[in-house]
């Protein structure tokens, strides 16, 4: 009998072909398969040719060449698809067999369906996998959650084809419950959207402030990639300042303003409403690119309103490293603010996070690598029980020498008419945080003044909740003592 597969995989795609390819190259027999069969053959007989692949051409196919206990793979569109698939899959299925989701599925959805596949006698992994085409085959960064029976049967497997850091470390280790592994991925991407919009205010700030053009902007990425901000969204965005179009013009001046999103970041932002987080750097840089798509509209205002005409006098080089600084103290923010969510989540699905090792796991291979992550993978060794990474004291540190920077770059971009809303909002609640005082008493006296919504004393123990009737016309009944 021909030798079984060790995995097989659904959906041949751009990322599920150079996964597999990956997966092969480590020594590992795939089944593959994909809706449209043609692919299927193409595959085989195209990029897979000679190598340990089986060509599946249908389900019942695909499972009847898989090792007990059989793992699948779906790498197909996230939403509708997958629950197709579980469909298709289950008749053909054993106890003990894994279904594992890689596409950037919502964690909700996760969680169904892993109660609903182990419902049926079966295991389920969804598993964030981060880092595009070329992470799928070199390396991918992978957060898998779900049923933890599942994970030492895939373990080798998913560590053998993840990127790899320091000591040979693999990017990828069990996150946790059911929709762990996606939440996980969700957040990554949520930062990922914080990152590239903080580097865009960056670049506007360079562009229009101080008149620079592509190739000395390109110059000062390139020497921010040697340091502290040494990323991977660095180092693209040094690339793309550099790359010229056929006519010698840089390329990037040609494209038009208006951001795509997939949903990802606007997933994140609405968690951390959900969870009540204050996760302003992502959502704010949500809401830029839903700005930036309303192209039309900006245009129109363009043309009627005015903003400040005054021209930047002040010293190019120190806003350069301004900017530098108010790219990391920014950074520190968004990476304390995903960091809060996911511990606030935790808590609410119980599940057993390991934040080092969430660090350790984006590290390499996905979006938002960079050496900034073996920091927080420090942070959270020295301290598992962080409450924020703002607390940790090389963190906070590095945000106490950033702020000057940082402050002035705000400045002068609201002095200036630039619009930088994550770098501001960062800063704002970099502020925000370390005020043992804000200004909620006032807050909360109006709520009582107008809605009876009561408040608690300074000088009372908490807990303890009173109404005041402020004009004289209310009554004495607090909102909290009857029922509408
Ligand atoms: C990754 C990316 C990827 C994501 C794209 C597009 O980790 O490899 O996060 O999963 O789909 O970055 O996202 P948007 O279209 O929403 O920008």
């Amino acid at each position: 009998m021909a030798k079984l597969a060790d995995i097989g995989l659904i959906g041949l795609a751009v990322m599920g072909e150079n996964l597999v390819l990956n997966m092969e190259s480590k020594g590992y027999t795939v089944a593959v398969y994909n809706r449209t069969v043609e692919k299927v053959d193409k595959f085989v007989n195209g990029r897979g040719a000679g190598k340990n692949f089986i060509g599946a051409h249908s389900i019942k196919d695909l499972v009847a060449s898989l090792e007990k206990p059989r793992k699948v793979m779906m790498l197909v569109k996230a939403g509708k698809p997958v629950d197709d698939f579980i469909e298709l899959l289950i008749p053909h299925l054993e106890e003990g067999d894994i279904i594992i989701d890689g596409g950037n599925s919502h964690f909700p959805d996760t969680i169904r369906r892993t109660k609903y596949v182990e419902s049926k006698g079966l295991l389920y992994i969804g598993t964030g996998v981060s880092g595009g085409e070329e992470g799928a085959l070199k390396g991918p960064s992978m957060m898998p959650g779900g049923s933890p029976a599942a994970w030492p049967h895939v373990k080798e497997i998913f560590q053998a084809v993840a990127a790899k850091v320091e000591d040979n470390e693999p990017c990828c280790d069990w996150v946790g419950e059911d929709g762990a592994g996606h939440f996980v991925k969700m957040v990554h991407n949520g930062i990922e959207y914080g990152d590239m919009q903080i580097i865009c205010e960056a670049y506007q700030m360079m562009k229009e402030l101080l008149g620079m053009n592509a190739d000395e902007m390109h110059e000062v990425f390139k020497e921010w990639n040697n340091d502290v901000l040494d990323s991977y969204l660095i180092e693209i965005t040094r690339d793309i300042l550099g790359f010229k179009d056929e006519d010698g013009e840089p390329l990037v001046e040609k494209i038009l303003d208006t951001a795509g999103q997939k949903g990802t970041g606007k997933w994140t932002g609405v968690a951390a409403l959900d969870l009540g987080i204050p996760l302003t750097l992502i959502g704010e840089s949500v809401f830029a690119r839903c700005l930036s798509a309303q192209k039309d509209l900006r245009v129109e205002a363009s043309k009627v309103i005015e903003g400040p005409k005054t021209k930047f006098d002040g010293d190019k080089a120190q806003m350069i490293n301004d900017l530098k600084d108010a790219l990391f103290g920014a950074k520190i923010i968004s990476y304390a603010q995903g960091y809060n969510l996911m511990m606030e989540a935790a808590k609410e699905h119980n599940w057993n996070l390991n934040y080092g090792g969430i660090a350790l796991m984006w590290r390499g291979g996905c979006i938002i690598r960079s050496v900034f992550l073996a920091d927080i993978k420090s942070a959270f060794d020295n301290n598992p029980n962080l409450a924020n990474l703002l607390l940790d004291p090389y963190f906070k540190d590095k945000v106490e020498k950033a702020q000057a920077g940082w402050r002035r770059v705000c400045a002068t971009a609201l002095s200036h008419g630039v619009p930088v809303p994550s770098l501001t909002s960062a800063l704002c609640y970099f502020d925000g945080i370390r005020s043992e005082r804000l200004p909620a008493n006032l807050l909360q006296a109006q709520r009582d003044y107008f809605g009876a919504h009561t408040y608690e004393r300074l000088d009372k123990p908490r807990g303890e909740f009173f109404h005041t009737n402020w004009t004289g016309r209310g009554g004495d009944t607090a909102s909290s003592t009857y029922d509408v």
